[in-house]
C-alpha cells in the first residue's frame, strides 16, 4: 500500500482535478460522505449531539459535508468554525452555504471567551469531528487553535479526525506544537507517512483509508509503501512437489566467535526455517566442535583464525573463496567479533563474493571502519543495521538517525547502491532507486539479544532461494515481525527468546502462505489500515 507525503497527496489531488477532470467539489463530497459512512460504522449507536469543529481550509469543507449527512440522518449536529466564516472560500464555502441553507447551526469561534461559551455543549457531545487542519497545516500550531486541540485531548468525548488529527505533521508524524489524539481517523486516497510513523501512529487511532475517486494508477510510481501481507505472500518461494534440497539453494553463514556461537547457530537455523535447502556455517576452527554439537541440521566449515583469537582471520579467505563457489548466498556478520583481522576478512569477502550477501552486526562494524569496499562490491548487498550500527556506518548520532529514519536509509542505499534494512519499530527497507518499504509487523518482544541474528538468517535463506534482494529483505522483515506478533498474542511482548522465534516460523509461514493471518479489514471503497 502506497504511503504519501502531503506534497505528493496535493500533487495527486491536482492531477485528479486538472488532468482527469474530476471537479474538486466531487472529491470533497466523496471525502465527506465516506467519512460519514465510517463514522456510522464506528459509532453505530450514536444518538446524541455531534460537534464538528472546522478550520477555514478544505479540511473544514470536508467537515461541513460530514455535518450535512449527519443532519440528513436526523442526528443533532452543530458546527464550530475556528475563524471568520467570511474568510472561507472555494468548495468549503459552497458546502458551508449548503449547510446553513438546511438549517444546521454554524457558529464562529474567534476568541477564548467564545470557546468557553461552547464548553458545556462540547462536554455534552457524544462525538467530536475534528476538521480543523488536514494536510494543509503549514506551521507550529499556536493561540486559539492550540487551546482547542489541548481541550479536545482533555474532554471525555471520542474524536473522529477528518483526514488527519489536527496538529500532526503529515510527513514526519510529529506534533507541530500540539496534536489531536483521535479515536478514529478517516484518510483520503492513501494513508500519509505521518500517520504510520511514530508518534503519529498513536494519534490516528483506528485509521481508515477511503477512496474519494482519485484514480489509483496516479499513485503507482510513488516510492514509499507500507508492506502488506497480500503483496508479500506472492513472494514466498514455491515448493513444487518434485523438489529436493538442491531446489532451495545453499546458504553460507559466516558468523560466531568466542562467546558468540549462539549468533552463528541462530542465523544458520533461521536460514533453514525459512526454507533454504542447505546451510553451511563457516566458523573459527577452534569453535568448530562446539558448533558441531549445537547444529545438527546445518553443516559446519572450520576456518583459519586470527592470531591468538577464536575469531575468523584473513587466512580464511582462500578456503572460503574455494568453498563459496556454487553457493547461493552468504549471511555475514552475526557474532564475528571485532578483531582487526576479522574486519579485514569481511571487507575482502564483500569485494570478492559475487553472490548476494546479507551483512549484519560485526560485519557492519567492519564496514564502518572502511566503507570504500562498498564501492567495489562484486555482488548484491543487503545491510541490516540497527540505529547504533547505522550511526557508525554514516557518522551521525543515533538521535539524528532516529529523527530521519527514512531519509537516512534512503541516502545510504543510494550512496552505495545497496539495500538498507534500518531496524527498529517499523523497520525501513530502502533500495538504491529510491523505493522505500515500511514494515508494520513486530513488537517490543523483539528487543532481545539474538532476534537480529534470526532476521539475518531469514533474509539469507530467502536470498538462497533466489529472491531478489529487495524482496528477500521485505519478506524476511515482515515474517520476522509477524512471528513475534503471533508469539506475543499468547506470551505477551516481554521475555521472547530468539530461539522461540525460530520455533514460531514454520507455522507462521504456513498460515501466511494460506492467507489465514489477520489482515486489514477491506471493502470496495475503504479499508482499515491500523486497528
Ligand atoms: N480536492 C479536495 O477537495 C480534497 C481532496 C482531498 C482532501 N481534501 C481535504 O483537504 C485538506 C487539505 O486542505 P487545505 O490544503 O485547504 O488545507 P487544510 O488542512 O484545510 O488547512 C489549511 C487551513 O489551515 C490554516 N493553517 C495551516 N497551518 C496553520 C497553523 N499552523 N496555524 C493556523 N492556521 C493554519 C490555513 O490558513 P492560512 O491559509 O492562513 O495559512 C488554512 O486556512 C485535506 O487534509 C483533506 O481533508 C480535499
Amino acid at each position: 500500500m502506497k504511503l504519501l507525503t502531503a506534497d505528493q497527496m496535493r500533487q495527486l489531488d491536482r492531477q485528479a482535478i486538472e488532468a482527469v477532470g474530476i471537479p474538486s467539489i466531487v472529491l470533497m463530497e466523496n471525502a465527506g460522505r465516506t467519512t460519514y459512512q465510517i463514522l456510522r460504522r464506528e459509532f453505530p449507536d450514536l444518538t446524541g449531539l455531534v460537534t464538528v469543529i472546522a478550520g477555514r481550509g478544505n479540511n473544514g469543507g470536508d467537515g461541513f459535508v460530514v455535518a450535512r449527512y449527519l443532519a440528513h440522518e436526523g442526528l443533532p449536529v452543530q458546527v464550530l468554525v475556528l475563524g471568520e466564516k467570511t474568510r472561507i472560500c472555494g468548495d468549503a464555502r459552497t458546502n458551508l452555504q449548503i449547510l446553513e441553507q438546511i438549517g444546521v447551526d454554524v457558529m464562529e469561534v474567534t476568541t477564548e471567551t467564545e470557546l468557553t461559551s461552547h464548553l458545556d455543549a462540547l462536554y455534552g457531545s457524544d462525538l467530536i469531528v475534528d476538521a480543523i487542519f488536514g494536510t494543509g497545516l503549514n506551521a507550529e500550531v499556536g493561540g486559539l487553535y492550540r487551546q482547542v486541540i489541548e481541550m479536545l485531548n482533555n474532554l471525555p468525548v471520542p474524536v473522529l479526525a477528518v483526514d488527519f488529527p489536527s496538529g500532526l505533521c503529515a510527513d514526519s508524524g510529529q506534533a507541530l506544537g500540539a496534536a489531536v489524539v483521535a479515536e478514529v481517523t478517516v484518510t483520503y486516497g492513501w494513508p500519509k507517512l505521518g500517520q504510520i510513523l511514530p508518534p503519529g501512529r498513536d494519534c490516528v487511532g483506528r485509521l481508515w483509508q477511503v477512496d474519494i475517486s482519485i484514480p489509483p494508477p496516479l499513485a503507482q510510481n510513488m516510492p514509499i509503501e507500507l508492506a502488506e501481507a497480500q503483496a508479500l505472500r506472492l513472494l514466498l518461494p514455491p515448493r513444487p512437489f518434485a523438489s529436493h534440497k538442491g531446489t532451495y539453494g545453499h546458504l553460507l553463514v559466516l558468523a560466531g566467535s568466542e562467546g558468540k556461537t549462539g549468533a552463528a547457530t541462530l542465523t544458520a537455523l533461521a536460514g533453514l526455517r525459512v526454507g533454504a535447502g542447505l546451510v553451511t556455517t563457516g566458523v573459527p576452527a577452534s569453535l568448530n566442535d562446539i558448533l558441531e554439537v549445537k547444529l545438527t541440521e546445518a553443516m559446519t566449515l572450520p576456518l583459519p583464525e586470527a592470531a591468538g583469537a577464536r575469531a575468523l582471520g584473513t587466512a580464511a579467505l582462500a578456503p572460503l573463496a574455494a568453498f563459496w563457489s556454487g553457493k547461493s548466498a552468504i549471511a555475514l556478520g552475526p557474532g564475528l567479533g571485532t578483531h582487526p583481522e576479522t574486519g579485514q576478512l569481511v571487507r575482502e569477502i564483500v569485494r570478492r563474493a559475487s553472490m548476494p550477501l546479507v551483512i549484519d552486526a560485526d560485519g557492519l562494524n567492519a564496514l564502518a571502519e572502511d566503507l570504500t569496499c562498498l564501492e567495489q562490491v562484486a555482488g548484491p548487498i543487503i545491510l541490516t543495521p540497527h540505529p547504533g550500527e547505522m550511526s557508525r556506518l554514516v557518522g551521525k548520532s543515533t538521535k539524528e538517525i532516529q529523527a530521519q529514519r527514512l531519509e537516512q536509509a534512503q541516502a545510504l542505499a543510494q550512496r552505495y547502491k545497496v539495500i538498507v534494512v534500518l531496524k527498529g519499530a517499523q523497520t525501513v527497507v530502502a533500495e538504491p532507486q529510491g523505493r522505500v518499504s515500511i514494515n508494520p509487523t513486530g513488537n517490543p518482544a523483539l528487543a532481545s539479544g539474538g532476534t537480529g541474528d534470526v532476521l539475518t538468517g531469514m533474509i539469507g535463506g530467502f536470498l538462497a532461494q533466489g529472491l531478489e534482494p529487495f524482496e528477500a529483505a521485505r519478506l524476511g522483515v515482515f515474517l520476522h515481525g509477524l512471528a513475534a506478533d503471533q508469539r506475543a498474542d499468547w506470551q505477551g511482548d516481554c521475555g521472547l527468546l530468539a530461539g522461540e522465534l525460530l520455533e514460531e516460523l514454520p507455522e507462521v509461514i504456513k498460515e501466511f502462505a494460506a492467507g489465514q493471518l489477520p489482515e486489514v479489514e477491506e471493502e470496495v471503497c475503504y479499508r482499515r489500515v491500523i486497528s
